[in-house]
């Protein structure tokens, strides 16, 4: 199964990736994560997105189109995917189409805005290993600590507040319209997000079952 998962900053895409992909043992591929360890690894590629990233704004597509494109086609890819913040823009999504990859279903995960702000103040994420925690809805073990590695916890530098609501404007502007673009494919479902994360995982396993 080929799935993309849509949704504003912080409405729980790479919570969710995570459930649909030990479920249906297929990879997650999240742009975000790839452009965030090229930063720390200091590739050129990292330092080209390293201003857009810290600024709320989107990665120029060419960069993005070509890091998904290559990680299409590694072979844990063969029996499926989630792509995670990819595509983000129409370009993107055409660029997709052109690559011959065959999207089976497209899950927006909806959650108001108010609530993304709120939702974003709280996440926390391992700076070694880049496990997502939340101080009230995903606690670690223990205080400060990654539960998967014991590496320090800290703030995204993009999930201040102003950072939050420059990549909401980006969303509204840049990602939102392919809503329609999918829906004209008759691939797009919508997901209720605003609810615990265990309800929401509920409804896009149904949806990606039904
Ligand atoms: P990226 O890393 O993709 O960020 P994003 O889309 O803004 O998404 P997030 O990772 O912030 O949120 P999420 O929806 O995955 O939510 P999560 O599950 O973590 O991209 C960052 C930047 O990279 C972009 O701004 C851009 O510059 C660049 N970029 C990436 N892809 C690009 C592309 N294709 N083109 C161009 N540029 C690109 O959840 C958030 C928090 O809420 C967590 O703490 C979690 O524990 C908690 N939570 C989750 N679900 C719930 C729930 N139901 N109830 C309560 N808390 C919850
Ligand atoms: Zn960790």
């Amino acid at each position: 199964m080929n799935l993309i998962l849509l949704g504003a900053p912080g409405a729980g895409k790479g919570t969710q990736a995570e459930t649909i992909c030990a479920k249906l043992k297929i990879p997650a591929i999240s742009t975000g994560n790839m452009i965030r360890e090229a930063l720390k690894s200091g590739t050129e590629m990292g330092l080209k997105a390293k201003s857009y990233m810290e600024s709320g704004d989107l990665v120029p597509d060419e960069v993005v189109i070509g890091i998904v494109k290559d990680r299409l086609q590694q072979d844990d890819c063969k029996n499926g995917f989630v792509l995670d913040g990819f595509p983000r823009t129409i370009p993107q999504a055409e660029a997709l189409d052109k690559m011959g990859v065959k999207i089976d279903k497209v899950i927006e995960i909806h959650v108001p805005d108010e609530k993304i702000v709120a939702r974003m103040s709280g996440r926390r994420v391992c700076e070694d290993c880049g496990a997502s925690y939340h101080l009230l809805y995903k606690k670690p073990k223990v205080e400060g600590k990654c539960s998967v590695c014991g590496g320090t916890l800290v703030q995204r530098t993009d999930d201040h507040p102003d950072t939050v609501n420059a990549r909401l404007k980006e969303y509204h502007t840049k990602t939102e319209p392919l809503k329609a673009y999918y829906e004209k494919q008759g691939k797009l479902v919508v997901v209720e997000g605003q609810e615990e994360v265990a309800d929401t995982s509920r409804l896009t396993l149904a949806a990606i079952e039904a």
